[in-house]
């Protein structure tokens, strides 16, 4: 199905599919609109942590029983979104069986599969067998593309849910603006080469700010893909908002504080990739500056 941009889809997913009394597992830190949808929807939300020592993938495992038996729905988001994270194929094969096993629908919000570093590929959840009969993926040309305020994007997998969704949207709003479509198809359909000269400009940009976060004292992992870096304050930092804070008011630094994205969120900071390259190292010439004044 076409959507009005992924966030669209993923809202109306929320609207379609809980209902009051039941409960939505969201990821912890992760992208706000997955609770907001699931509080607006009446849902009652449980945050699954993404945890540094588990590579920032949940611990399906670790859900107590009574929560998984009254979960409907698992948000999932690889690339991810704040931390850059990204899932193996045997994580898939697992999420795939934890669906089946406790029938709760897989909902997967891939807008970053397309942006990768390194020579990284990032998998599809499709990829996986029976994967189209419990999930659903989200995608978007925000990211690939560049195309953000054109407002594309799109969902398959389960053919019930997209009807669902279908028949939700139809009511709710009138489709794109058709031009916007054309846009979309000249643009999937188009020369793709291009994508790797731009994602070797997100590349440079990471490896600016990896390489200032670092001298500055941070903990953090180099991210292979999605236009994120996600950093563990410095020793002896625990508040995120106050940090953030601190450091826009005294270097002109803006980032934002992990607990926008989550409890677990805390103790982080997120920097995107989404500001020129220059601007990107006068920003981290700043904060190293900062750090080591301190
Ligand atoms: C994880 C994630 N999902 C979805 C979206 C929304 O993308 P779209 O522009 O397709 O609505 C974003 C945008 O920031 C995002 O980070």
């Amino acid at each position: 199905i076409g959507l009005i941009g992924s966030k669209e889809g993923i809202f109306n997913l929320s609207q379609v599919i809980l209902n009051p009394g039941d409960v939505v597992l969201v990821p912890d830190p992760g992208y706000p609109v997955y609770s907001a949808s699931g509080i607006i929807a009446g849902a009652e939300i449980y945050n699954v942590p993404l945890e540094s020592k588990n590579g920032f993938l949940p611990d399906l495992d670790a859900i107590p029983a009574d929560i998984l038996q009254r979960a409907k729905l698992l948000w999932l988001n690889y690339p991810n979104n704040p931390t850059g994270a990204v899932a193996t194929m045997d994580f898939f094969e697992k999420v795939v069986l934890f669906a089946r096993q406790h029938r709760i629908l897989i909902a997967h919000d891939a807008p970053y599969t397309d942006v990768c570093f390194d020579g990284y590929n990032a998998p599809s959840l499709m990829q996986i067998p029976g994967a189209r009969e419990v999930a659903i993926e989200f995608n978007s040309l925000s990211k690939t593309y560049n195309m953000a305020g054109w407002r594309l994007g799109m969902a398959v997998g389960n053919a019930d849910v997209i009807d669902y969704l279908f028949n939700y949207k139809s009511q709710m709003d009138s489709s794109t603006f058709a031009p916007i479509y054309s846009a979309g198809v000249a643009a999937l359909t188009g020369d793709q080469s291009w994508l790797e000269g731009r994602n070797l400009t997100y590349k440079k940009r990471r490896d600016l700010i990896v390489k200032g976060l670092r001298q500055a004292g941070f903990t953090l992992e180099t991210p292979k893909a999605a236009i994120y870096v996600w950093a563990a304050l410095p020793k002896g930092e625990i508040d995120s908002v106050a940090y953030c804070a601190r450091m826009l008011e005294e270097t002109g630094v803006s980032t934002t504080p992990g607990t926008v994205y989550g409890p677990h969120g805390g103790g982080y900071l997120r920097i995107s990739l989404g500001t020129a390259t220059d601007r990107v190292e006068q920003a981290m010439q700043r904060i190293v500056k900062w750090t080591n004044g301190k």
